[in-house]
């Protein structure tokens, strides 16, 4: 029996094409609830057509401390009652942590699926939960040759599967449903009425720093009144709640081009990415599906864990610098999008769960 442990937003959007190659009776769910607004949870399981969770922790937010350790609990209890041979986790979250060192004290297997990203920058909670989960798991599941070398950089020899990223199953498979789908594209009339640019931002270095995201704020701002183009933002309950508390929140929402939304489910943030002009972005899921749906791509940090998005020049980092934004958006605007996608052909879920049933 395998059990999938999953908590928050691009976790249950990468697993759904593992979830959807595994049969019913060979695994269970158990969902942290690390996430559990609507927007950022139950509307993936709907739109992905995913079994519910059997277990579902209701553990929050928190901090770090306090999130973790109740997830280690709860999950510990789950395990010792379901004995699973396997314990499947996804990423760089706080649940993928919890999960993973839940299992691998009780002698559980453990297969971490996007093994071997790193940023090698500590100041991220990622890059903790990433290093640390390698180190105590037993399958890694590196998405490119890249990430295979950063595990054997680290001493990590055994049991390195590349396989390819989740991520190019998912993106494939629902763009295909989302651009067949009226709802959608009614969606999409209701929020686009001219040319844009897609922003997300959320990472806790961005939206936790009062300067740093002022600083962020005021070059949109700056971009914004340079392209006659909208900037549509669908908001991340963190950065929200963070933009509210620094007095911040009214300097976007007053700039009539820029478009704030709630978090959409991910067939309606497809068909953005999709359409947009380029994407403005912090997240990781995102610098990918822009790589893969050839879109440009503009990161708001100073290093990437994903850089083979550098090498075949879909993305470039530009952190909170106004100047390297400017001029990195004039160069992505005009660029030739012929690179390749280096994150695999979309059969990484057939892969993994193929390699998976040859260990149970
Ligand atoms: C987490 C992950 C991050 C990942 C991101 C995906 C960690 C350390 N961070 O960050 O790696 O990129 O998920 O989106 O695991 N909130 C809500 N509703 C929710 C969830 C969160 O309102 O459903 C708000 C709460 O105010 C909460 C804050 O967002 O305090 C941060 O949530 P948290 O789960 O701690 O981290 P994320 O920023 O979502
Ligand atoms: N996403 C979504 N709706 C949104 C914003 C993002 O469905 O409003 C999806 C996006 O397509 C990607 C994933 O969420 O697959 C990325 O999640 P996030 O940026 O929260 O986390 P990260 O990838 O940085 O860990």
């Amino acid at each position: 029996m395998i059990s999938i442990i999953l908590g928050t937003r691009p976790e249950i959007i990468k697993l759904s094409p593992i979830i959807r190659e595994l049969k019913s009776e060979e695994f269970f769910i158990i969902h942290t609830n690390q996430h559990y607004s609507e927007n950022m949870d139950k509307i993936f399981f709907q739109e992905l057509n995913l079994p519910k969770p059997k277990y579902n922790l209701n553990i929050g937010s928190g901090t770090h401390g306090e999130q973790t350790g109740k997830m280690l609990i709860e999950i510990e209890k789950v395990l010792l009652k379901e004995k699973p041979n396997i314990v499947i986790v996804q990423g760089d979250t706080n649940t993928v942590l919890a999960g993973a060192l839940a299992a691998s004290k009780l002698k559980i297997k453990v297969a971490h699926v996007e093994a071997g990203l790193r940023s090698y920058d500590k100041n991220m909670p990622e890059e903790i939960n990433r290093v640390l989960t390698d180190h105590i798991s037993d399958y890694l599941f590196a998405p490119t040759e890249i990430a295979k070398n950063n595990l054997l950089k680290e001493g990590i020899k055994d049991n390195i599967f590349v396989v390819g990223n989740t991520i190019v199953d998912a993106t494939l498979q629902n763009l295909e449903i989302a651009e067949k789908n009226d709802h959608i594209k009614g969606f999409f009339n209701s929020v686009v009425d001219k040319d844009y640019f897609l922003l997300t931002l959320h990472r806790a270095e961005n939206v936790d720093n009062r300067e740093r995201l002022e600083r962020i704020v005021n070059n949109i701002n700056e971009l914004s009144d340079i392209y006659d183009y909208d900037i549509i933002f669908p908001i991340h309950p963190r950065t929200k709640k963070r933009l509210i508390e620094f007095n911040l929140f009214d300097k976007l929402k007053s700039n009539k081009k820029i478009k704030i939304i709630e978090p959409v489910g991910y067939l309606e943030f497809l068909i953005l990415e999709k359409n947009a002009k380029l994407i403005l972005t912090d997240s990781g899921g995102v610098q990918e599906e822009a790589c893969i749906l050839k879109i440009p791509c503009i990161t708001l940090r100073d290093n990437t864990e994903r850089p083979e998005t550098l090498e075949v020049g879909s993305n470039i980092l530009v952190g909170d610098n106004k100047e390297k934004l400017i001029k990195a958006v004039e160069l992505m605007l005009n660029k030739k999008r012929d690179w390749k996608n280096p994150f695999g052909d979309g059969k990484a879920g057939k892969r993994i769960v193929r390699i998976l049933r040859g260990i149970i």
